[in-house]
């Protein structure tokens, strides 16, 4: 009985960390070209987990793509321009203004 009141205490953060845990788990990634693409091109070496928990301005991503083609992802220049776009339309980085982005054309 004397140690119910601690657990009590404990118990809405657990609560929020479990709802946490599965907003995360239940985020599709949501369809497109770039998705397609990704599946084929970005599995590979790793879970696509890993790609989608992250959140990225436009050039950044361009960075990270263009890195993993370095390592040996085999994406044409195409290719790479599609998920760039699909990755930083769908994940980007919120905080930052989109207009600090260069413009591509
Ligand atoms: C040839 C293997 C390989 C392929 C193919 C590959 N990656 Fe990676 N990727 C890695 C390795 C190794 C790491 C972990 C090392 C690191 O974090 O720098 C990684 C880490 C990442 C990360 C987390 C680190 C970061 O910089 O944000 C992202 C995001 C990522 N990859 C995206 C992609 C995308 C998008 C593609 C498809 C265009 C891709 N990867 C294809 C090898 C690969």
């Amino acid at each position: 009985m004397r140690n119910l009141l601690p657990a009590a205490a404990l118990l809405p953060l657990i609560a929020l960390g479990a709802r946490a845990l599965a907003a995360e788990a239940s985020a599709v990634p949501p369809p497109g070209p770039g998705l397609d693409l990704i599946n084929q091109r970005c599995a590979f070496c790793h879970n696509t987990a890993q790609i989608f928990s992250q959140h990225k301005s436009a050039p950044a991503w361009a960075a990270t793509v263009s890195q993993m083609a370095n390592r040996g992802a085999e994406v044409s220049p195409e290719e790479e321009k599609v998920i760039v776009d699909y990755l930083a339309k769908n994940y980007g980085a919120p905080d930052q203004p989109a207009t600090s982005a260069p413009s591509q054309k």
